[in-house]
């Protein structure tokens, strides 16, 4: 009897053991990957929308700011999609025939809201706001990527923990002056472009990164007078009236900046961000 388990089927037994253990580790590695994957996370992917709307045409192509659509993003938790009557304002009279449009035609008839699909949508189990992010300055091109270049919207970033926490460790490097939000091209200031910014805190009743007042001009130069008139006109409204409706009574002193860098670094002081250790804790988006 003991002829049956021999030596060379206990090394066989062992041998099927472990490669049991390797396969077992294989298939974990492959289904983290495959958690991770954009085949998952529908990172990139463009979904099939009812109508074929593109950022590009409306956003680059005609100008249209982002909060004429989105509209709550700078005061919920939630930037909103538009409704039917947004389109309708334009497309009652261009493009009225249009194949293209009929749902939305067929939307403003019936009162039916069009069924967009969401491209970004996070767990239930996690709390995300717009609000605090674009008021303390991180601009949308910063999460969602070249908006005005896409003529179908994808998920540029997987939203997963560790995209989240890999600016929450270390958000200056993406800090930029709130009135610069929603500038899709915004790249931080260089040599050749510098950021001059000053902040007034401590005034009451201003919310800090409001307080903090930037400049692409030079504010102290040739045309100081400029850069006073510029800043309402960058942002249209929201963000960068407010910028201007906080500018206090004594002249501001003004900082030059040539890095994002050092530019991250003032205003993680003067927006008052939390140090990384308390930003990365788990209640901070699991309450
Ligand atoms: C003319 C209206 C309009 C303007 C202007 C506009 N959007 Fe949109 N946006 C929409 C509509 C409609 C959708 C839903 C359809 C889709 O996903 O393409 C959408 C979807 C989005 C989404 C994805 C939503 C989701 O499902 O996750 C993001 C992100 C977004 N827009 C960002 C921006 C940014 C940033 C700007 C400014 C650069 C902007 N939008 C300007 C109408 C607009
Ligand atoms: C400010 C005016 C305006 C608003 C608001 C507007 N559109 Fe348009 N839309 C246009 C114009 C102009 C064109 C033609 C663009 C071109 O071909 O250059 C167009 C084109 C389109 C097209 C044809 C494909 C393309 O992009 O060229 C679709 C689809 C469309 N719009 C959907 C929508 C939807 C959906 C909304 C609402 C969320 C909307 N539009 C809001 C002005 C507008
Ligand atoms: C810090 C990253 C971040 C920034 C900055 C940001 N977004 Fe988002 N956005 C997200 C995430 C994450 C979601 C998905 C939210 C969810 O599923 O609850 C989202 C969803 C959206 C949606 C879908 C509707 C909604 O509210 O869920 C739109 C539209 C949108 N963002 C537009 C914008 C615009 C416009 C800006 C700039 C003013 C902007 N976002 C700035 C991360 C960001
Ligand atoms: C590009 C940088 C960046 C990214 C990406 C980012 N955040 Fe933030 N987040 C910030 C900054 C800056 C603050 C403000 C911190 C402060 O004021 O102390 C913040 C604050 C928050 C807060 C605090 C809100 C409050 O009221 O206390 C939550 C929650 C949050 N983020 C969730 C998320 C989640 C979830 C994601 C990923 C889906 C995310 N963030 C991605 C930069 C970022
Ligand atoms: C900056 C925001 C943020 C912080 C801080 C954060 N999480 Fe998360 N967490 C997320 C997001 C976003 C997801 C959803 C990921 C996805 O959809 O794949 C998530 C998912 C999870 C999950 C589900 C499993 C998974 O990986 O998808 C667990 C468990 C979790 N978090 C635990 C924690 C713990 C424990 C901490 C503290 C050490 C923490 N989180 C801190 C944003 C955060």
């Amino acid at each position: 009897m003991a002829q049956i388990f021999d030596r060379s089927s206990n090394a066989l037994a062992r041998m099927s053991l472990v490669l049991t253990g390797l396969i077992v580790i294989a298939l974990g590695v492959t289904l983290d990957q495959l958690q991770r994957s954009p085949w998952v996370t529908r990172q990139g992917q463009r979904a099939e929308q009812p109508v074929p709307f593109s950022h590009r045409h409306h956003v680059e192509g005609l100008g249209l700011q982002c909060q004429y659509c989105h509209t709550t993003v700078e005061k919920s938790s939630y930037a909103g999609i538009p409704p039917t009557r947004t389109c309708m304002n334009c497309h009652a009279q261009i493009w009225t025939n249009a194949q293209l449009l009929e749902p939305v035609r067929h939307s403003w008839a019936t009162g039916e809201s069009i069924p967009w699909i969401k491209v970004h949508d996070l767990p239930d189990f996690v709390y995300f706001s717009h609000e605090i992010h674009v008021n303390k300055g991180i601009g949308c091109a910063s999460c969602h990527g070249r908006v005005d270049e896409m003529p179908l919207m994808y998920a540029q970033n997987t939203l997963q923990m560790e995209w989240c926490l890999n600016c929450h460790r270390n958000p200056a490097k993406n800090l930029r002056p709130t009135s610069q939000i929603y500038n899709m091209a915004w790249e931080g200031p260089t040599t050749d472009h510098p950021v001059w910014c000053a902040a007034a805190d401590g005034k009451a009743g201003v919310p800090t990164a409001q307080s903090v007042n930037c400049t692409t001009r030079n504010p102290g130069g040739a045309d100081a007078e400029m850069a006073s008139l510029e800043l309402p006109a960058t942002g249209a409204k929201g963000l960068a009236g407010d910028v201007a409706a906080a500018v206090p009574e004594v002249a501001p002193v003004y900082r030059k900046f040539t890095s994002q860098e050092d530019l991250g670094k003032f205003l993680v002081v003067h927006y008052k961000i939390r140090p990384p250790k308390d930003l990365s804790s788990c209640e901070v988006c699991h309450r």
